[in-house]
């Protein structure tokens, strides 16, 4: 018999927003949380992908909602924030994860993809924690993880927007974990490798997967590997961690890979 979430795990009745909760990491997160016993609001723009994860969680016996949001617009952060705070009526943790790359070089970015991508990327995040702000400060205690990226420390070649957006994501954190403090409220980055997931794919030559798991030392991740620490760093585990960066990469940020050495 399939064995079902037992509820009593380390995000035991927390109430958890995962953006981007409809594919790839995001969803990963999502079910690792369920199965920690969160209780999950996925907010994507993606509503049919995120109403097939909400499925798949109820399936364990958990609960989850889905809601509908495109992060380049405030105001729906806004919505989305109550309507999750109507449903659940408190709000403990906030995965900022949904997001999006394209690869060219530096000069051929338009305006308008310079700002999706920052939007997307960067103002979004920033809009989803201020909204949940009043619910974390008013109680005292909240989990903020955001998901960074490898070009939140290190530049990728060709993805200028995104990288930037991704280094403002670490600024973010370390401000936020300043100026939260005050309210018992962590506010943490992973900073993912790559990791097999449709953004990857869609964004990159099939070549680039293959050069990406050969220049990684531990190879390509999964979305489960992103989601372990996400519970850890939503998690009391965590109590006395903030404003940090944490990459999972399987190696590579620590890894100079210059050919003269091979
Ligand atoms: N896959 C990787 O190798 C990798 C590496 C480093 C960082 N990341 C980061 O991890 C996060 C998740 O990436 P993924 O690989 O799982 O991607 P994915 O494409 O599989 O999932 C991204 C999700 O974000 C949602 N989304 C995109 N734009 C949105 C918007 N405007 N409003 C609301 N939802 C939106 C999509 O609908 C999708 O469900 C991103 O922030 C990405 O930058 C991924």
């Amino acid at each position: 018999m399939e064995e079902k979430f037992t509820n009593s795990g380390r995000l035991s009745d927390k109430v958890a927003i995962v953006t981007g909760g409809a594919s790839g990491i995001g969803e990963g997160i999502c079910m690792e949380f369920a199965s920690q016993g969160a209780i999950v609001a996925i907010a994507d723009m993606n509503y049919h992908g995120a109403v097939r994860v909400v499925k798949n969680i109820q399936e364990q016996g958990c609960q989850a909602l889905a809601v509908e949001v495109d992060l380049t617009y405030q105001k729906q952060i806004m919505e989305a924030t109550a309507k999750v705070l109507e449903h659940f009526s408190t709000i403990d943790i906030l995965i900022n994860c949904a997001g999006w790359s394209c690869f060219k070089a530096a000069h051929e970015f338009t305006v308008e993809e310079w700002e999706k991508l920052r939007t997307v990327n960067l103002d979004g995040p920033w809009h989803f924690c201020q909204a949940v702000m009043p619910e974390m400060m008013k109680k005292r205690r909240g989990k903020i993880v955001n998901i960074g990226s490898i070009a939140s420390i290190q530049a990728i070649p060709k993805a200028a927007p995104y990288s930037i957006a991704k280094h403002g994501i670490a600024g973010l954190t370390r401000t936020l974990a300043v100026d939260l403090s005050p309210y018992n409220i962590n506010v943490n980055c992973i900073c993912p490798g790559p990791v097999e997931t449709p953004l990857l794919i869609k964004a990159t030559k099939p070549e680039f997967m293959k050069r990406s798991a050969e220049r990684s030392p531990l190879g390509l991740g999964k979305p489960s590997d992103i989601a372990k620490a996400a519970v850890f760093l939503s998690s009391s585990d965590s109590d006395w961690i903030t404003g940090v960066l944490l990459p999972v990469d399987g190696g590579v940020t620590a890894c100079i890979r210059a050919h003269h050495y091979e």
